[in-house]
């Protein structure tokens, strides 16, 4: 799936933010006719008709509800995958009106936020979830960054809105270069992840991973049977014991319309979007540019995110 962004800017600064470098108050934004023609070019290519809106924070686009409007109008258009911090998301209820998008609420704790942009983070999930009945097409997530975070607020929320599925990304971190490999880093935070996943099997949470994707040989047979008993047969939905984690383009497009491989590589290597015929083709000129030039050691343990290998070409041990 390819996602565009709408705007640069945004209201949060989270810490481990992939988009630092250039999210701001007064970012640039992607002009609205070449939006729709974009999202429209995107959707011929889809198989499944569909495309991701990010940021910055897209709820913070000066035509955000005209992007709804847009959407829930085209016949074209089957999904759309919103990615949100959720804190506006509520002002454009009117606006949500089918279960075309699907929102992923990427939230934060209050002690990170602040109280009143929690409140209203949670005002759009009860939104979402209560009034517009939409709960199969809203997933909350999660960043894990340190390794005594305090993951609370986040088990409060999914408990009290009967969530079943949780997204969980082990960020990709700013200092990647302290690491010799992004296994290196996945294991330190073992006992962080295995903290998580026992208070989300106790309100009967099963986890998914997003980006930089931990590969179940990190795990030691004993530890990979306490998660297998923690969620039971619904591991079979969740990517956390996959063997192989594989991590294909993703294709972000950026408001002057430029394509980066994937978020994690919005400061690296870019193509011009209207240069080329098709967005496999796009999808082709990474893996040859920036996937083959990564050397993985074997493909039991392929995993973690292609940044960790670009300058010491060798993404595990
Ligand atoms: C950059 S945000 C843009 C959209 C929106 N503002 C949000 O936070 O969802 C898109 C997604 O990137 C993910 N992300 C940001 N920084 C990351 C990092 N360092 N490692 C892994 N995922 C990250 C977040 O989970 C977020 O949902
Ligand atoms: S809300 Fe999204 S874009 Fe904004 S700082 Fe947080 S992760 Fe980055
Ligand atoms: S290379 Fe893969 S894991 Fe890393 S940011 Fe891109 S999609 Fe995510």
């Amino acid at each position: 799936m390819a996602n565009i962004m709408l705007t640069e800017k945004c209201n949060l600064r989270c810490p481990y933010c992939f988009a630092d470098d250039f999210v701001c108050d007064r970012g640039k934004e992607i002009p609205f006719e070449e939006l729709k023609r974009v999202i429209l070019r995107i959707v011929r290519e889809s198989p499944a008709r569909k495309v991701g809106l990010i940021g910055g924070e897209p709820t913070l686009y000066s035509k955000f509800r005209e992007t709804l409007e847009f959407m829930e109008q085209s016949e074209e258009i089957r999904h759309i995958v919103i990615f949100t911090n959720g804190i506006l998301l509520n002002q454009f209820a009117d606006s949500i009106r089918s279960d075309k998008p699907v929102f992923l609420i990427n939230c934060n704790s209050p002690q990170t936020i602040g109280n009143s942009n929690f409140r209203r983070m949670e005002q759009s999930i009860e939104m979402l979830v209560r009034d517009k009945r939409l709960i199969n097409n809203t997933m909350l997530g999660l960043n894990v960054y340190k390794k005594d975070q305090d993951f609370d607020f986040f088990i409060k929320l999914l408990k009290d809105y009967c969530f079943r599925y949780a997204r969980i990304s082990l960020v990709v971190p700013h200092n990647m270069e302290q690491y010799d490999s992004a296994k290196q880093y996945q294991r330190e935070f073992k006992s962080t992840l295995l903290r998580l996943f026992r208070q989300l099997s106790e309100i009967e949470v099963v986890p998914n991973y997003d980006c930089n994707k931990v590969p179940a040989s990190i795990w030691t047979s004993d530890e990979q049977t306490e998660i297998r008993e923690m969620f039971g047969e619904r591991i079979k939905r969740s990517n956390i014991l996959h063997p192989a984690q594989k991590c294909s383009p993703t294709l972000d497009i950026d408001t002057q319309l430029n394509v980066f491989r994937c978020f994690g590589f919005s400061d690296g290597q870019k193509v011009k979007l209207d240069e080329f015929e098709s967005l496999n083709q796009i999808k082709a000129y990474f893996v040859e540019n920036i996937d083959k030039n990564v050397l993985r050691c074997h493909e039991e343990c392929e995993a973690g995110c292609l940044r960790f290998g670009v300058n010491r070409h060798v993404i595990c041990e």
